[in-house]
């Protein structure tokens, strides 16, 4: 599906600190599906302008949408020590759960690429899971067609904080 610019909404976002949400009182049920879709989409390409991406040159922006219809925005941070980048969606995530949200309802990925559809890398599947396995991941192109996929589809039969309390066949007895 592709999006004009007549379709995207206007920001109702956050200036990079402050999370200022979509409308009064909005809750999920409250922001429609299509609404979503199309600010996520919007938010998500105005987030990679901030990429700070010098050794890669691979911009990448994430919106991340809240059950109470917060959105938090990300870019790719990289660095000169290369294995401490972070990705847009572990900027988002870590946003939000330092801001006291950790009830996620969906989150768009964009990138540059022309043809393909931004695909989170493995890291940030994993991230994305500790806070639910049925919650919506767009995938998007430039032009704002995007893919729809649940963060379980992205990363199946997946280990997550539940399985910590799970029965074990054996008890270490040293505090853990
Ligand atoms: N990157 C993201 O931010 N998200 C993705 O989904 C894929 C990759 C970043 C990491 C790095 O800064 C650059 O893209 C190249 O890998």
């Amino acid at each position: 599906m592709a999006l004009t610019p007549e379709d995207v909404p206007v920001a109702t976002v956050t200036d990079g600190s402050r999370v200022v949400p979509l409308e009064s009182g909005s809750t999920h049920s409250l922001t429609s599906e299509k609404d979503m879709i199309k600010t996520l989409l919007h938010e998500c390409l105005q987030a990679k302008a901030f990429a700070y991406c010098p050794y890669s040159k691979f911009r990448v922006g994430a919106a991340l949408m809240t059950n109470e219809g917060n959105i938090f925005v990300g870019c790719n941070v990289e660095n000169a020590c290369y294995n401490l980048g972070v990705c847009a969606e572990r900027t988002a995530i870590q946003k939000a759960i330092s801001e006291g949200h950790m009830n996620f309802r969906a989150i768009a990925i964009a990138s540059d690429l022309e043809d393909q559809f931004i695909s989170p890398c493995g890291a940030c599947r994993q991230v994305m899971r500790e806070f639910g396995t049925e919650w919506d991941v767009f995938l998007s192109r430039p032009d704002g067609s995007y893919l729809k996929m649940t963060v379980d589809e992205l990363l199946p039969m997946s280990f997550g904080p539940e399985d910590l309390r799970k029965k074990k066949v054996f008890s270490v007895h040293n505090g853990c």
